[in-house]
């Protein structure tokens, strides 16, 4: 990590104070819906696609649209592209003159890495863009909700000039660091929970129903483990934020057992198994090299591994 902020702990953005006029490029499935929330709230909103007909939609519903690219800059004070990734918006952005951009904040929300996110920001930079760069969390039903989240990192003078207008679309934003990659860095880690969850909610219900059960019987099973996961990821974040591993309410050793029931189970359901050997095969890795008696969360050593990290 790079970011001088003195912690990607989000902190959530202060009242409105002010609107701006908006300018949405990229017009899919997501910056329709930012466009529409923009309109929703009052806020002159001018649009732009490379797909013309989907900017026509949007007129139709109150938009103005912009017979260019540079005119939809030109439209707007705020200019939010949401576009499919960073190199497109780049390659698109890129075709006008930097002078188009001038006293013109533009935001960027298409999803990235966070490689991807700082050579966005060093490519504005350069070019004496004032960008800020977000990642966007909810899908398109919660945009200019109160359950809309979008994660800010970047310039925070940028996002603070701005903030009246951006939460428009999500009134929960976080800025999360100065460094632009924390955004995309923390919406990917998100993510990887989100669809580990879904996918080991999905295994498991392959084994059940295997078994004759319907997913929904074990619904409320499932969402059980889910209750008393929230306690147990505050433990494995000390753990790991410790450096130490202590097996005093888990242990792998006893973990490994359990997860070889798991395979086993898979493999007579003529379920795939892919999933819980992994998990098996982390914990035997971990007891292998003599670890049986510290928890599950010394695996993030595991996973770690010997090399170099990013
Ligand atoms: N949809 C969601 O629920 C969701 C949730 C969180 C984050 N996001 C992120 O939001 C971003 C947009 O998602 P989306 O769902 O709106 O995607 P989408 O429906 O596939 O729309 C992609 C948009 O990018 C434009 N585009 C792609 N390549 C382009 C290029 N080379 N030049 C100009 N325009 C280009 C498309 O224009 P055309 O219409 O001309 O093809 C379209 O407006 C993505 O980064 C996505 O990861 C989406």
């Amino acid at each position: 990590m790079t970011s001088t902020d003195s912690s990607p702990t989000p902190a959530t953005t202060g009242p409105i104070t002010d609107t701006a006029p908006v300018a949405v490029i990229g017009l899919g499935s997501m910056g329709a819906a930012l466009a529409r929330a923009f309109l929703g709230a009052g806020t002159p909103t001018t649009v732009w696609n490379r797909t013309t007909a989907r900017a026509e939609a949007l007129a139709a519903e109150g938009a103005d649209l912009a017979p260019d690219l540079a005119a939809a800059v030109e439209a707007g004070t705020v200019v939010v592209t949401c576009l499919r990734d960073h190199q497109a918006t780049r390659e698109l952005l890129g075709a006008l003159p930097a002078e188009a951009f001038a006293g013109r904040t533009v935001v960027v929300l298409a999803s990235s890495t966070p490689a991807e996110a700082r050579e966005t920001q060093a490519w504005a930079d350069q070019r004496g863009i004032r960008a800020l760069l977000g990642a966007i969390m909810v899908p398109t039903p919660l945009i200019g909700t109160p359950q809309s989240l979008i994660l800010y990192a970047g310039r925070r003078d940028v996002l603070d000039r701005s903030r009246a207008t951006l939460e428009v679309i999500a009134p929960n934003s976080a800025y999360v660091g100065d460094d632009p990659g924390l955004a995309p860095l923390l919406d990917t880690a998100m993510l990887e929970v989100f669809f580990a969850g879904m996918t080991a909610f999905l295994h498991a219900s392959a084994m059940v129903t295997a078994h004759g059960l319907e997913a929904a019987a074990f619904l409320p099973w499932a969402k059980e483990m889910l209750a008393i996961l929230p306690d147990t990821f505050d433990g494995l974040a000390a753990d790991v934020d410790a450096g130490s591993y202590p097996g005093t309410e888990d242990n792998l050793a006893m973990e490994l057992a359990a997860l070889t029931h798991m395979v086993t189970t898979s493999r007579g359901a003529r379920v795939d198994s892919r999933l819980p050997e992994l998990m098996h095969d982390l914990a035997r890795q971990a007891v292998d090299a003599g670890h049986g008696a510290d928890g599950w969360s010394r695996v993030v050593e595991v996973l770690r591994g010997p090399g170099d990290r990013a």
